[in-house]
């Protein structure tokens, strides 16, 4: 990769041409907020940035680009991503990080996996869920309660925000994701 500064700064500018100035604040905060866990948890601190800067690139696409962009670069979906597109900002946000600004197998995954989790996920992937829901702008009532597990707990952090996730989903009787249910048990299992 590129000399860190200076990618940071390409991705910074193409962010501003493809969000909306609220969704760049957020981005910023979470590039700033996964740094933080970064060196609390032992984790490289340049890829937390990057992944937490660059992690909701595809966020905005409208509803038929990204249906268009992952036929276009051949990215497997699966049957709740073809009802919930939404979802799919995650993995098409990896590969377009991937292919401009040649990010790691491991960055890619942790930006893969930040909507549902994966139990697969390792420390840089639990980072960017975290970041995500506790950055500094974050209002969401359960933020604080997250920033405080965080505090001693990376797993349990991980673990509340996909209960939450959860309950959420199914009072809006939408579809859960079976890999958050997959990464729940496997962090409460390894956490027995
Ligand atoms: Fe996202
Ligand atoms: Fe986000």
């Amino acid at each position: 990769m590129e000399q860190i500064e200076t990618l940071i700064k390409r991705i910074d500018n193409d962010l501003k041409d493809v969000l909306s100035e609220e969704r760049y604040k957020h981005c910023i905060g979470v590039m700033n907020k996964a740094e933080e866990l970064a060196e609390k948890y032992n984790v490289d601190i340049n890829k937390a940035r990057l992944v937490g800067l660059a992690h909701d690139i595809a966020k905005e696409m409208t509803h038929d680009d990204k249906l268009k962009y992952v036929k276009e670069n051949e990215i497997q979906i699966d049957d709740i991503e073809k009802i919930n597109v939404g979802l799919l900002h995650a993995k098409i946000g990896a590969d377009i990080c991937k292919k401009r600004y040649g990010f790691t197998k491991e960055m890619q995954d942790a930006i893969t996996y930040h909507t549902t989790g994966n139990k697969n996920m390792d420390d840089l992937a639990k980072i960017l869920i975290v970041a995500d829901k506790t950055e500094d702008g974050r209002t969401w009532e359960d933020s604080q309660k997250v920033r405080e597990i965080a505090d001693r707990s990376l797993d349990e952090a991980v673990i509340y925000i996909i209960d939450v996730s959860i309950k959420n989903t199914i009072d809006k009787n939408k579809l859960i994701h079976t890999d958050s249910i997959d990464t729940r048990n496997k962090l409460l299992l390894n956490n027995m």
